[in-house]
């Protein structure tokens, strides 16, 4: 039986999302790899428990997430329904999305009110709850008039099934279009997720104004590059990684020998402020005030705990973020 930790908010980190009511935790955690069908559900259990233990409030899933597509969701579901109890659930903040493909034909992907109002409701049942928190359109569509895009989310927040409403890896332009549509309807956007960190540095280019500008929180994932800047892969490639799993999205021709050398020499930087290199990249990225939270992925709990480690340090002086921009300018 799971009691949580009835400290668990004493030294946990909350910003504001924007320009919303809602406070999130610096740092949050992403169920995409690691807690599908194909891995341990002890494993993923303890990871959930161990994080909400230390005040991390937000789960973050989508419809396609786990291998088979969907089965996070079910072992979230079955974590909820096991280790938090009804009352719980206030304490959560659960967010979903749809956009990927995710059934065969021409109503299982992209971004028409037909996919997105299927694909939420196919959400709950498998996590088994009665809403989600965030609902996000996964990825902009080229074909679907972001309108009708605007419209499914206004409409599934006033349902009831999501509070609140975001967008994912929409660029900057996309997002301006999605955040007045949706303040116009009545219904302001609360979230952007993208793809953001040290290797990935596209928001700074325009997104990140945009968003400080509409009053939109941002969360930020692979923010370790899957793990490429986690110092896992200093001395290679291990057997128990990502890029060796073949159902995980990093690939081993990624991890190159100049990709190793400049982790390396983050990794100096990151020693020399007495924290490791995850730390040290997620701290990075919540220097940046316009950054809500971080979103991370991880395969063990140990991991967890070195990422929450990064909040003991957030601070870089000049010199160090001068050594980290002249690391990732070198040609290695
Ligand atoms: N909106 C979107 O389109 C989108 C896309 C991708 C992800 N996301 C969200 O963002 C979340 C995070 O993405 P991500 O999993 O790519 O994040 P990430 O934090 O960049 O990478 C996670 C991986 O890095 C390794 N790792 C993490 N912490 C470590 C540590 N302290 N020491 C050593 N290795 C460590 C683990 O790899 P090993 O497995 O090798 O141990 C872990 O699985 C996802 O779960 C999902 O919720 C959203």
């Amino acid at each position: 039986m799971y009691t949580p930790d009835p400290n668990r908010y004493d030294h946990a980190q909350y910003n504001r999302c924007g320009k919303s009511g809602l406070l999130l935790p610096a740092i949050s955690l992403g169920l995409w790899h690691n807690f599908g069908d194909t891995e341990s559900f002890e494993n993923g259990r303890k990871i959930i428990r161990s994080a909400f233990d230390r005040g991390v409030t937000h789960f973050d899933l989508a419809n396609n997430y786990g291998v088979p597509p969907g089965s996070a969701e079910e072992n979230f579901g079955k974590i909820l329904r096991k280790d938090f109890p009804g009352y719980l659930r206030d304490e959560l903040i659960i967010s979903s999305k749809a956009g990927w493909r995710m059934w065969p034909g021409p109503y299982g992907e992209f971004n028409s009110r037909k996919y997105l109002v299927a694909s939420l409701d196919q959400s709950l049942k498998r996590m088994g709850v009665d809403y989600v928190d965030i609902f996000y359109s996964h990825r902009p569509d080229p074909e679907t008039p972001v309108e009708e895009t605007m419209m499914a989310l206004d409409s599934i927040v006033r349902s009831g099934k999501a509070l609140y409403a975001g967008i994912s890896s929409y660029d900057a332009a996309e997002s301006a279009r999605a955040f007045e549509i949706l303040k116009s309807l009545g219904t302001p956007c609360l979230i952007h997720q993208p793809k953001y960190s040290m290797l990935d540095r596209w928001v700074e280019d325009g997104l990140l104004d945009t968003l400080e500008q509409y009053g939109v929180g941002c969360i930020v994932f692979s923010p370790l590059a899957q793990g490429l800047l986690s110092g896992k892969y200093l001395n290679g490639i291990p057997e128990d990684s990502r890029a060796k799993n073949p159902t995980g999205f990093l690939k081993e021709s990624e991890v190159t020998e100049r990709r190793i050398k400049q982790m390396r020499a983050l990794n100096e930087i990151a020693a020399a402020r007495g924290q490791s290199l995850s730390q040290m990249a997620i701290a990075w990225l919540l220097k940046d005030g316009r950054v809500t939270s971080v979103l991370v992925g991880v395969s063990r709990e140990e991991q967890l705990l070195d990422n929450l480690g990064a909040l003991n340090n957030l601070k870089f002086d000049t010199d160090e973020l001068l050594a980290i921009e002249g690391v990732l300018a070198e040609k290695f």
